[in-house]
C-alpha cells in the first residue's frame, strides 16, 4: 500500500503548522515543517556572514552543508552539519533570510529531494509554499490555508511576544515583514507560493484554531 501524503500550503502565519501538527497527531502521521529546512540553511548562511541573496556565496556553502531531519518526543528537529538549530531559527532575521535563500533554485532542489524521500517512506503531512504545486503534485489531499495579512500579523506578534523574541518590533513592523515575505514568496521565478486548482482553500481569518483543525479533519475523514 502506498503512503498517505497531505500537502498544506499558504502564506506565513496562516496557521498551517498548527493545523498540520494537530492532524499529524490525530491521524498518526509524520509532520514535516519544510519552512524549518529553509530556515536551517538561512541560519548557516547568516552565521557565516553570507548574504542569503548572494547566490555566488550560497552555492559553495550549500555543497558543504548536510541537512537532516530528526524526530523525538518534542517533534521535528533540524540538524545542519550535525548542529541542532531548531531553537535558533524562529527570529525575524531568519524568517527574512529563509524567504530570500529559498528563491535560489539549487537550495530548493537540495531540500525538495529530502522532502520527497520522506514522503515516499512515510505517511506524512507537509506544510510549505510549493508542496501541492511542486514537491508532491500527487498528494492525496491538498489544502491552501490562508488568512488576511492583518490577522496573520496579529497572530505572529502575539506568538513572538509570548516567546519573548519580539525584540523592539511593533505590530506594524510585523505586518510589513509579512507583506514583504508574501510578495517575495509568491513572485519568485521557481516554485512560487500559489494555490493549485485541486487544493481546497481554507481561510482562517475568522476561525479559531480548533475550528481550522476541524475543517481539515472533516474533509480528510469524509473521503
Ligand atoms: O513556513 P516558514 O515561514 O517557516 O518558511 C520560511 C520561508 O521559507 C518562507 O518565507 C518561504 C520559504 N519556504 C519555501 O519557499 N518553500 C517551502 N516549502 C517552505 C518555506
Amino acid at each position: 500500500m502506498s503512503n498517505i501524503n497531505i500537502a498544506i500550503d499558504g502564506p506565513a502565519g496562516a496557521g498551517k503548522s498548527t493545523i498540520a501538527k494537530a492532524i499529524a497527531q490525530k491521524l498518526d502521521m509524520i509532520y514535516l515543517d519544510t519552512g524549518a529546512m529553509y530556515r536551517g540553511i538561512a541560519y548557516k548562511a547568516i552565521k557565516n556572514k553570507i548574504s542569503p541573496t548572494d547566490e555566488n556565496k550560497v552555492l559553495p556553502m550549500l555543497e558543504n552543508t548536510e541537512l537532516r531531519i530528526k524526530y523525538d518526543e518534542d517533534g521535528q528537529h533540524v540538524l545542519v552539519d550535525d548542529e541542532d538549530v531548531t531553537l535558533f531559527i524562529r527570529t525575524p532575521e531568519i524568517s527574512r533570510g529563509a524567504s530570500d535563500i529559498s528563491a535560489i533554485p539549487a537550495v530548493r532542489d537540495k531540500l525538495v529531494e529530502v522532502q520527497r524521500e520522506i514522503a515516499a517512506n512515510n505517511n506524512v503531512i507537509m506544510d510549505g509554499r510549493d508542496i501541492g504545486s511542486y514537491v508532491l503534485p500527487n498528494a492525496n489531499y491538498k489544502f491552501y490555508v490562508t488568512a488576511k495579512p492583518e490577522e496573520r500579523a496579529r497572530r505572529r506578534f502575539n506568538e513572538l511576544k509570548e516567546k519573548e523574541t519580539l525584540g523592539n518590533k511593533t505590530l506594524h513592523d510585523i505586518l510589513e515583514d509579512i507583506i514583504t515575505r508574501d510578495k517575495n514568496d509568491s513572485t519568485r521565478a521557481f516554485a512560487p507560493l500559489k494555490k493549485v486548482d485541486d487544493a481546497i482553500e481554507i481561510d482562517t481569518t475568522e476561525m479559531t484554531i480548533a475550528e481550522s483543525i476541524q475543517s481539515v479533519i472533516n474533509i480528510v475523514k469524509k473521503a
